[in-house]
């Protein structure tokens, strides 16, 4: 018997009010807003609002949800204690998945209500961000900066990580960078969140579980990969050998392909574009080497195997971050800092199946492929028998 459906690839599994894609035509929706429209026009908090409450805020709504967003900035002085005795060379997505989920020791974790759900969705929202910012502090020996109340999501967490106020064009880059990371349908990280919040444990257990699937390379892990890359690449001249040998051996060059865009992804369009202009304003090679990453990999993929392919988020988010000063292995958290909000809402969605009247806890059905022995199965031998 052969496995279908190996990866869930077009399973419908639970409907959806938070997002949409269109693969063939490269939109993305978030509650029936175009990201385009969104990047031009919004900033973190209110699409973060929006994908929490399925509407755009009034002005009165978005005081109070920014209000309690800076409210819920701080975290424990525990907390903080307890990142001091971790390896100063822990990975911080490791520490980030940790921390969140012992948020649950320092806050009420109780689920069952709606409304105290999006208390934990701000504590979520804000938090991360804090604990990235104190751990990038405490493992380079520094003290952590407290948050600022006069700042937004995007400048605060930049002044937590340099101790300075963002420059308002770099802060608003940022910002843009942040919208388009917060929610992406059912992708892995997504999907395990509600998998998660499908068997009823708390939202803070199914964030953790979702900042570990964001961790791999072939998910959120892949703009760390990416700048590994442009590094080892180093120079535009060089781009062309380096892709051509790695694509020959049939490795994949991160940043490109995706499971659902058949075209480009409308994020990569936007953040090509910031990374072309931020170069433009810091003199640095990344976004002409990463350009030449994508003409190369686009033509070397036709050639060799007579397909398309287009980059992704992670393309140009590298070089992006690595200019804003932000240390590499930062990227994949700073991911998780914005996704968070995805996750949140489509773990409200789970669990209070606002869209989904039929959400079960999910159990797929595998395929057994293993040993077999007979109609009886197999006869147990105790240790001194085996050989
Ligand atoms: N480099 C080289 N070849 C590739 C790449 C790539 N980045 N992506 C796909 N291909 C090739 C595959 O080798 C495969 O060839 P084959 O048909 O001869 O076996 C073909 O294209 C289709 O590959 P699939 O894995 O079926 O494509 P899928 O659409 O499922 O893959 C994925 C999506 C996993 C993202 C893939 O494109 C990839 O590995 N990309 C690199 C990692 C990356 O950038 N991940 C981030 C994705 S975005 C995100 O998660 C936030």
């Amino acid at each position: 018997m052969e496995t279908k459906n190996i990866g869930l690839r077009g399973i419908e599994v639970a409907d959806t009010k938070v997002s949409n894609i269109d693969g063939e035509k490269g939109k993305l929706i978030y509650r029936g807003y175009d990201i385009l429209d969104l990047t031009k026009n919004s900033t973190y908090e209110e699409t973060a609002y929006l994908l929490l409450h399925d509407n755009l805020p009034t002005k009165q709504q978005l005081d109070e949800f920014k209000t309690k967003l800076k409210e819920a900035r701080f975290i424990p002085k525990q907390m903080q204690i307890n990142m001091g005795n971790w390896r100063k060379d822990a990975d911080p997505m490791d520490m980030l998945q940790a921390f969140v989920s012992a948020l649950a020791g320092y806050y009420d974790e109780e689920f069952s209500s709606k409304e105290s759900s999006y208390d934990k969705a701000i504590n979520l929202i804000s938090k991360t961000a804090t604990i990235i910012a104190s751990w990038n502090r405490i493992r380079n020996g520094l003290e952590i900066i407290d948050p600022d109340p006069s700042l937004d999501h995007a400048g605060n967490f930049l002044y937590m990580m340099f101790g300075e106020k963002p420059d308002p064009e770099i802060e608003k880059i940022f910002d843009i960078c942040l919208i388009l990371h917060a929610e992406h349908t059912f992708n892995a990280s997504t999907f395990i969140a509600r998998q998660v919040a499908s068997t009823r444990a708390h939202m803070y257990s199914a964030a953790s579980a979702a900042i570990g699937a964001l961790s791999g390379e072939l998910h959120g892990g892949a703009n760390y990969e990416v700048m590994r890359m442009l590094l080892d690449i180093g120079d535009i001249e060089k781009v062309e050998p380096w892709i051509k040998e790695k694509m020959e051996k049939g490795e994949r060059i991160m940043g490109m392909g995706h499971a659902v865009y058949k075209t480009y992804d409308p994020r990569a369009q936007v953040l090509k574009e910031l990374s072309r202009k931020l170069a433009e304003k810091t003199g640095e090679p990344w976004y002409k080497i990463t350009e030449k990453v994508e003409t190369t990999t686009i033509s070397e993929m036709k050639k060799l195997k007579g397909k398309d392919i287009y980059p992704n988020v992670d393309l140009y988010s590298a070089s992006l971050y690595y200019m804003l000063k932000i240390p590499m292995d930062l990227n994949t958290p700073i991911f998780a800092i914005s996704r968070v909000v995805g996750w949140a809402a489509h773990i409200i969605e789970e669990k209070f199946a606002e869209a989904a009247p039929k959400t079960a806890l999910y159990r797929p059905k595998a395929v057994y492929v293993g040993k077999y022995c007979g109609p009886e199965g197999c006869e147990y031998k105790t240790l001194d028998l085996r050989k």
